[in-house]
């Protein structure tokens, strides 16, 4: 078969050139944006009288003929198409004849991969904020019912000072609520419409930019038609925002690998989201929580991939960008499946409260507790930081407890210790005690869960998913 662009060529491609150059086996995702970009371009040259009307009606009329076909699995994708422009642009004119050879008038390949590619990415992006709202849901959920699960918190994945659940999924949230506002700093920055640049110097047509640009839900149309067509930090900004966001699924991943430990026991995860072993029958692995933690490498790949790709072109146009897609697609994708599995995970996991209490208990978790309090009965805190090491030497070569400790004991390292020692390292009131903003004590967890809250509904309605 001929191509579209055969005009000034004697001899047809060689199948390896076509293997190496079409892009239609991927590229073919884009075909509906590619469908409405036409259609919009199409009325605009009827409105603005460079084709006749009826022709830019039959256009339209094939286009979503063919969007029909598409859907349904009729329409035959063939390599010799090049990609999917092509493929849409010549099945039209088979379909319609003479009016489909003015569609491409005022037009490039050039503008028009690049608007489709921006709406396919602003769909895609505004899906995975979606999913990242419905995590922070679940999150905010579980974290409502664990406002009074003590827990351990770690530096160095040593015991350090007492939290809740509920703070501990709450800084999740806050990372998570970070996601969904730089992805959607990336949609806004990006919806600008390149359609019109042409191939990069625009057209000797009298065409209306602004026009399209509003048909498709564009802002307005780029201002300079050289980096309309060259322009792929769009597709950059998004693999960054994703790869910042697998990062925190695979940090969260880990703490799921760990806490389902048989060492920590603070979770279990459902049968639903575990695998079995081939040979120790008694395994039940979290592998979903590990690939989640996996799968991070190859976003960060995507990224690395379309950055190199980039990295030396000179404007505007060069064929290396059609290797943008992949990455793209496959950043999407991945990152879409690994939000579904976690949060489904995490909804159904059970939580062993009981377990994240005992460890709290263990560790002399509550030493700077009792630093502080020596502190209010007057000690500068070095030196009451001295005291309490002290006395967990004392505790650890006696294999002590601050809890068993009796006060005569505690006043053979300080007289400044009371009565009173016993409650000020009791956990609950440790965690209560927390006078700072932020903190786990219950009254800020709970303006953090109002935030959440408020987060959701706001960002819910942004996303047209008003309940
Ligand atoms: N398939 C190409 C891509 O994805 C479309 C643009 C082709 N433009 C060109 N001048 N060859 O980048």
């Amino acid at each position: 078969m001929s191509k579209l662009w055969s005009g000034r060529f004697s001899e047809t491609t060689h199948e390896l050139t076509d293997e190496l150059n079409a892009s239609i086996d991927f590229d073919k995702r884009l075909y509906f944006f590619d469908i409405v970009g036409s259609q919009a371009h199409a009325e605009m040259l009827a409105r603005q009288g460079i084709i006749p009307v009826d022709d830019a009606k039959k256009i339209v009329e094939g286009l979503d003929a063919i969007c029909a076909d598409i859907e349904q699995g009729k329409f035959e994708f063939s390599r010799a198409d090049e990609d999917i422009h092509m493929a849409i642009e010549a099945e039209l004119t088979a379909r319609i004849g003479e009016a489909g050879k003015r569609l491409h008038t005022a037009r490039s390949r050039n503008d028009q991969v690049a608007v489709d590619f921006r709406m396919y990415i602003r769909q895609e992006g505004s899906e995975v904020i979606a999913l990242i709202l419905d995590f922070i849901l679940t999150l905010t959920n579980v974290a409502e019912t664990h406002i009074g699960s003590v827990m351990p918190a770690y530096t160095h994945l040593q015991r350090a000072q007492p939290a809740t659940l509920a703070h501990y999924l709450l800084a999740y949230c806050s990372m998570l609520t970070r996601d969904v506002t730089r992805l959607e700093n990336c949609l806004d920055r990006l919806n600008e419409s390149p359609l019109g640049a042409g191939a990069l110097a625009g057209t000797t047509h009298d065409i209306d930019r602004f026009m399209t640009a509003s048909l498709l839900g564009f802002r307005g149309p780029m201002i300079n038609s050289l980096d309309a067509v060259s322009d792929r930090d769009f597709a950059l900004e998004l693999l960054s925002d994703l790869s910042i966001l697998a990062m925190h699924l695979s940090r969260y991943a880990e703490e799921i690998v760990i806490w389902n430990s048989h060492e920590f026991r603070f979770v279990e995860m459902a049968d639903a989201f575990s695998t079995g072993s081939s040979i120790m029958p008694q395994k039940k692995n979290p592998d979903l929580a590990e690939l989640a933690r996996g799968k991070t490498g190859r976003v960060y790949g995507d990224l690395i991939a379309l950055l190199t790709v980039m990295k030396g072109l000179p404007l505007a146009y060069n064929k290396d960008m059609q290797e943008d897609k992949e990455p793209v697609f496959d950043a999407l994708d991945t990152v879409k499946l690994v939000l579904k599995v976690i949060n489904e995970m995490t909804a159904t996991m059970k939580i062993n409260a009981a377990r994240m209490k005992k460890a709290a208990q263990e560790g002399f978790i509550t030493a700077t507790d009792m630093a502080d309090y020596l502190v209010r009965r007057g000690l500068a805190f070095r030196e009451s930081y001295t005291v309490v090491g002290q006395l967990v030497k004392y505790c650890i070569d006696s294999e002590k407890t601050f809890e068993t400790l009796t006060l005569e004991e505690y006043k053979s390292f300080s007289e400044a210790f009371e009565d009173d020692i016993f409650a000020a390292i009791d956990l609950e009131n440790c965690i209560a005690g927390r006078k700072s903003f932020g903190s786990p004590a219950p009254e800020f967890v709970r303006e953090q869960l109002q935030t959440m809250r408020v987060f959701l509904r706001e960002h819910a309605v942004t996303l047209g998913e008003e309940e």
